[in-house]
């Protein structure tokens, strides 16, 4: 049987996903590329703005269609969806699987049962990754933080923490197999706490006694539980790559508050240079949101002043989504989409900026990269603090891709470097 996998949203649903294909390849599916050819499509959705639920909506027919053509044609949706999404979107979906279930998907399908000696645990299900430099490993799960705006904590419940050892014994297995970066994923990595004793840092001083040559990254970070702890964890750790995500979301104190974020613009600030002070050559990266309810244009002012103090590579900035069943619904919309699309554009300005100017520093050094792609000219690839790079090919036969090499940077662009191998 032929599956095709849609994937919509973070990064938690591309490691979902992968997952999923782990429990379907068990029963002998092969991934397509073509969801035309395929007998089995999977939506991973995201909830987080309307536009993606709606974009579920428009699949009816297709579905339909692919039905006449193949009788034994299945859509599958797991993901984050919500409630009410998930009563009406049955119609479209043969099976609605919550994620932590996706042991049942077989059995739902009709290919079989897991066998399983002790109680699913979705987070022991072997991944089936893509990548093979770069492997995702989820470390909790959940949000306990409500953000005004936000429809996470209503579609992947409270926080869960992975335990300890099964974190460090799937690092340990992915590395054996030769990933080079591993890439821990948390709705709040400040929040894992398995157990009394281990928090993130402890955690992150753990793996990096596992042995082998790889580099460390995390997501996200919530500015309201970034300790000086954790910063001092990231400067100590060999293995550690020096990118932070520090979800921003406004400057202004007051949007802060409607917000539920429980952080100031100042502590940002100051976190933002311990940050540097700590952390060389630091990638720092945040997500915004522009036209939040009752945002005026002093309020957006701020961020856009923030930002330009903070000077981050790369910004997400969204246009603020009502989403029905959270805080911020209750409140008036009232930023206009062309107001919003504004202030959009004009963050994404400064940020143009900032990024180019913080690449510019990059001129003539020579940096730690990791090998991930190539075509006749040039590879591909990223630095330790996570920018892409690509880098000119010397006449050597040999290949590098997925190692570490030594690049030396002759030219940048605000998303990108290029460089060449140093003895050419
Ligand atoms: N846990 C992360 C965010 C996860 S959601 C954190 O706290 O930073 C990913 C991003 O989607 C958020 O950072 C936010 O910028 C954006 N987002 C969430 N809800 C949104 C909404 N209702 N409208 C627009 N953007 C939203
Ligand atoms: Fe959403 Fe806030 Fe939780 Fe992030 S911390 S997932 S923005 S509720
Ligand atoms: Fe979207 Fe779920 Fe991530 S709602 S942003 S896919 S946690």
């Amino acid at each position: 049987m032929k599956y095709f996998i849609q994937i919509y949203g973070c990064q938690m649903n591309y490691s979902d996903a992968e997952r999923v294909s782990g429990v379907l390849e068990q029963f002998g599916c092969e991934r397509t590329s073509e969801e035309s050819e395929a007998d089995l499509v999977v939506f991973v959705a995201c909830a987080v703005r309307e536009s993606a639920v709606s974009r579920l909506y428009g699949n009816g027919k297709k579905f339909k269609r692919y039905r006449l053509d193949n009788p034994k044609f299945k859509a599958v949706l797991t993901g984050c969806v919500v409630k009410k999404d998930r009563e009406r979107l049955k119609k479209i979906f043969d099976v609605i699987i919550d994620i932590k279930n996706i042991n049942e998907l077989p059995e739902k399908l009709g290919l079989g049962k897991i066998a399983e000696e002790k109680e699913f645990d979705y987070f022991q299900v072997k991944p089936a990754i893509e990548n093979p430099f770069t492997a995702y490993v989820p470390i909790m799960t959940g949000c306990n933080n409500f953000c005004s705006y936000c429809i996470v904590p209503y579609t992947r419940g409270r926080e869960y923490s992975r335990p300890t050892q099964d974190v460090l014994d799937e690092i340990a297995r992915l590395v054996q197999k030769g990933y080079k970066e591993i890439i821990l994923l948390g709705q709040n990595v400040n929040s894992y706490r398995p157990d009394e004793q281990t928090d993130f840092p402890a955690l992150l001083i753990k793996i990096n006694e596992i042995k082998g040559d790889f580099w460390i990254r995390f997501l996200t970070s919530h500015p309201k539980d970034m300790s000086k702890k954790l910063i001092e964890a990231v400067k100590e750790s060999p293995k550690g790559t020096n990118h932070i995500h520090l979800a921003l979301q406004s400057g202004s104190n007051e949007i802060l508050e409607k917000m539920n974020r429980k952080y100031t613009r100042e502590h940002f600030l100051e976190l933002v240079d311990t940050i540097r002070e700590n952390i060389q050559d630091v990638m720092l990266t945040t997500d915004i949101i522009v036209g939040f309810p009752g945002e005026t244009e002093g309020q957006f002012q701020e961020t856009a002043e923030l930002m330009q103090q903070a000077k981050f590579d790369i910004a997400y900035i969204n246009k603020y989504s009502p989403r029905s069943g959270t805080i911020s619904f209750e409140m008036s919309d009232d930023v206009s989409g062309e107001e919003k699309k504004i202030r959009e554009e004009k963050l994404n300005d400064i940020l143009r900026d900032t990024a180019l100017e913080n690449n510019q520093r990059y001129v003539g050094r020579v940096v730690e990269v990791l090998i991930e792609k190539e075509n006749e000219k040039y590879y591909f690839g990223k630095t330790r603090s996570f920018k892409d790079i690509k880098i000119r090919k010397n006449e050597t036969d040999k290949s590098m891709v997925g190692a570490f090499a030594k690049v030396k940077v002759i030219k940048v662009t605000p998303w990108a470097l290029e460089g060449i191998l140093p003895d050419e």
